[in-house]
């Protein structure tokens, strides 16, 4: 069996881990594998490599994809996928592994709707595919957020000031959330949850009635509603600027806005990325020489992985975890 590998969309840490997962398994089982460059752009262009043992090496530890990434707009036209599907026959490439996210997930569906056995693992920071509760990168982002406000609140606190931080997370707000409730942030803003200047500000001001010299308040970057409050025609790299004037002007605080942008899409997978990228890895080698079913994506859901019909994970939503998002609000208000 001859089984191709691609990385697409934004780059996660950890796709490496799982790049070499897929090629040492799939040696280990006697396959061939090729790695695809640039995701779906290469497989149009026939970008194709032979991956060896040593093609992985020293590479678990690294962020980014050796394989490169791409977001193909050409493989959504019905040419553009006629073309890949031409490639995969005449390198006689049997089976694609695809890793990542949801972009990538509606790509390796038209394949395998093509005919193709394909099988999708879930790796994108913002944690945002419903047929897992985690994805290979969240892990990874969230100990990137939580450093950084760590050195943030070292000169929040001596400078007593506010600080709004914004982290990434496209329509989600996974990020903000978890991350929010292991750094112990005064206020989270999300796409998800509602809430006004006033609640934020009130937050702040509690905080300060009770004793605390700063605060932190996280913006997950699709937060868009708190922002449109006070201008409803704000351009996205500007809303958070708005947020930090309007809460310095309300409460008094001198606030200072930092937008963390993509330190936090790379970096050293953490140890759980990369468990994860490789159990996700070997899973996919061996869910292919079952070649039952012989397409799906992985998940998994309380330790366990589980695969799943991609017409049926692409209608599964995440929700954000309000428990994390309460218990966050109620340890940050005392
Ligand atoms: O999907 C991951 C992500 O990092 C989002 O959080 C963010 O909105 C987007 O990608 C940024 O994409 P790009 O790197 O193409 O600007």
């Amino acid at each position: 069996m001859r089984i191709a590998v691609l990385t697409s969309g934004g780059d996660a840490p950890g796709m490496n881990a799982c790049i070499r997962a897929v090629v040492r398994k799939g040696l280990c089982e006697g396959m061939e594998v090729v790695g695809v460059r640039r995701g779906f752009e290469g497989l149009i262009s026939g970008d194709l490599v032979v991956m060896t043992s040593r093609s992985v090496g020293d590479i678990l530890h690294r962020g980014g994809t050796i394989l490169k990434s791409a977001r193909s707009e050409e493989f959504k036209t019905e040419e553009g996928r006629a073309r890949a599907l031409r490639q995969i026959e005449m390198n006689g490439v049997d089976a694609v592994i695809g890793i990542g996210g949801d972009g990538t997930y509606r790509g390796l569906a038209s394949l395998a709707a093509m005919g193709v056995p394909t099988i999708g693992i879930p790796a994108t920071i913002d944690n945002d595919i419903g047929s897992t509760e985690y994805s290979i990168g969240f892990d990874t982002v969230c100990n990137t957020v939580i450093d950084a406000v760590n050195k943030i609140r070292d000169t929040a606190s001596s400078h007593e000031r506010v600080y709004v931080v914004e982290v990434m997370g496209r329509n989600s707000g996974h990020i903000a959330i978890a991350s929010g409730l292991a750094c112990g942030a005064e206020s989270i803003l999300t796409p998800e949850i509602e809430c006004t200047m006033d609640e934020v500000c009130a937050r702040v001001k509690d905080g300060a009635r009770q004793g605390k010299t700063h605060s932190i308040i996280l913006v997950a970057e699709g937060a868009n509603s708190l922002a449109r409050q006070l201008c409803p025609e704000v351009a996205p790299g500007q809303k958070v600027h708005l947020i930090g004037q309007e809460i310095g002007r309300r409460t008094g605080f001198d606030t200072r806005v930092i937008m963390l942008g993509h330190i936090q899409r790379g970096g050293s997978p953490s140890a759980a990325d990369r468990i994860l990228a490789s159990r996700f890895g070997a899973k996919a080698v061996a869910l292919l020489i079952a070649g039952e079913p012989v397409s799906a994506v992985l998940g998994l859901f309380e330790g366990v992985m589980r695969s799943a019909a991609f017409d049926e994970a692409l209608m599964m939503k995440r929700s954000c975890k309000m428990e994390y998002y309460e218990l966050a609000n109620i340890l940050s208000s005392l």
